[in-house]
């Protein structure tokens, strides 16, 4: 798919690295005309191990970690935040997440053996997925896996023979789809009623389920889990929401005599990709939910349950940049000016797939006006493949470092190989010191599975 026609009228915004506030990772500052992240060079970076490179910035992920669990211990002492490992994860990032204090959602089998090889503590770790297969779950509750979010009326009856054929009883979540409209594109919406995920309410499915669940041998229901979506900015859905779950809460314990004393709402609060866009806070957020949570339980009568939450993007997003090199430009008159980068669609598959934006800088003219407007092309085979469309950069060169903000969400663990591209390395900084926590992809890498 070709790129959309360029807006030959949009102008350059002039503005220099720093002006461009909440998009950039906490310790972004420009010294010279260099952009440093956590107190390392980005130039010196990207030219020592290559590129396309990812760049994460510890001391701004531990913040966000820091800042989700008291914006909620804070007003709500009884709750819990679970990093969506599905934003970003590797070893680092999991034994990371582990010293925060916070518990792990995993995504099937995958996320699960990661967490698994840094002995994340699995009585926090939280298994979801729509068809985790049968080999997984029994991964999972063979590992200890503390909770299994059941998405369906089948996969109870999975877990609940697994449970039995390993001689345990298994903590699980029922994931209820509410049919609450998130305000956020379409592809990432997921609580709506037309979904693959959870269980609906649409004929009392949902609530005729519960009777299943609690008749189940082998398993015990802890809790009920919802997520509307992802990159929601209207925090108003969040509370609609909360309130069909709690009004589920107080019908299941009046017609069923039985408590449910866990409440997972799900993650999807928005970040900042763009230096106009106004998220909410994650202040804002546990605010927003934590009152919804304690308004409805008072008007149901129910009892305070254990209150989670489940965030990816808004720990890691802001993060993470990518560094590239320029090694093309082409400018066509009148259409639009492409500068090729030694990466695309490969490191940051969400520009093609979601029309994603991002703001980029020249690493090594931070300190320079913005006074292009280019489209920064990957290398793949592909006319759509480009990483940032018709947006403002410094004055390009070849052999320039390209740094895009705002991709430590959903690039690397979207990644690919297309055209044989090895992945790139991913590198954490903090205090000066920049440690690769993920070596690039070498050639033999890409055949490590071919046999002769
Ligand atoms: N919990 C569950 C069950 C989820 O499915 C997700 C995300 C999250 C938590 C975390 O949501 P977050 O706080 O990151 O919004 N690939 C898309 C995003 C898909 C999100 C899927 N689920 C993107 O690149 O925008």
């Amino acid at each position: 798919m070709a790129l959309p026609a360029a807006d030959l009228n949009k102008k350059a915004d002039n503005k220099t690295t720093m002006e461009l506030g909440h998009v950039l990772p906490m310790t972004a500052e420009v010294k010279g005309d260099h952009l440093y992240i956590g107190g390392v060079d980005m130039v010196d970076l990207a030219r020592e191990r290559g590129t396309a490179l990812y760049v994460m910035d510890e001391a701004d992920m531990r913040h966000r970690m820091e800042t989700y669990l008291t914006a909620f211990r804070s007003r709500y002492e009884n709750s819990d935040v679970v990093f969506a490992s599905k934003a970003f994860i590797n070893k680092a990032a999991a034994r990371i997440v582990a010293e925060e204090g916070l518990c792990l959602d995993v995504s099937g089998g995958g996320e699960l053996a990661v967490a698994r090889a840094v002995g994340f503590p699995m009585d926090k770790v939280f298994v979801h997925g729509n068809n985790k297969t049968p080999v997984e779950l029994r991964e999972a509750i063979e590992a200890g896996g503390g909770c299994i979010v059941i998405d369906s009326r089948i996969e109870l009856d999975r877990v609940s023979k697994i449970a039995g054929e390993l001689g345990v009883t298994q903590s699980i979540y029922m994931r209820i789809t509410p049919g609450v409209e998130a305000d956020t594109h379409e592809y990432i919406r997921t609580g709506c009623e037309d979904s693959k995920f959870g269980f609906t309410m649409r004929e009392d499915w949902a609530f005729n389920c519960v009777k299943d669940v609690l008749a189940a041998p082998n398993v015990r229901l802890a809790g009920i889990h919802m997520h509307i979506g992802s990159q929601i900015f209207a925090l108003h859905s969040f509370k609609e929401a909360i309130k069909v779950m709690v009004e589920l809460m107080a019908r299941i314990e009046a017609e069923y005599g039985y408590r449910i004393e866990e409440l997972d709402v799900g993650g999807g609060l928005g970040v900042a990709y763009l230096a106009e866009d106004k998220p909410s806070t994650i202040e804002d957020f546990a605010e927003g939910v934590t009152s919804a949570v304690k308004e409805y339980c008072a008007e149901f009568d129910v009892k305070l349950p254990r209150l989670l939450t489940e965030p990816g993007r808004s720990l890691v997003a802001n993060a993470g940049v990518t560094l590239y090199t320029v090694g093309i430009l082409k400018t066509l008159p009148g259409i639009r000016k492409y500068v090729a980068v030694d990466g695309g669609m490969s490191d940051n598959i969400r520009t093609a797939l979601y029309h994603a934006e991002y703001e980029p800088v020249i690493a090594n003219k931070a300190d320079q006006p913005r006074t292009e407007i280019v489209t920064l092309a990957g290398k793949h085979c592909e006319s759509g493949d480009a990483v940032v469309v018709d947006m403002p950069i410094q004055h390009p060169d070849l052999g320039d470092i390209v740094c895009v903000f705002g991709t430590g969400a959903y690039c690397y663990t979207m990644s690919n190989n297309y055209n044989g591209q090895p992945r790139p390395a991913i590198v954490f900084v903090k205090d000066g010191e920049a440690r690769v926590t993920t070596r690039r992809e070498t050639y033999e890498d890409l055949m490590a599975c071919d046999l002769d």
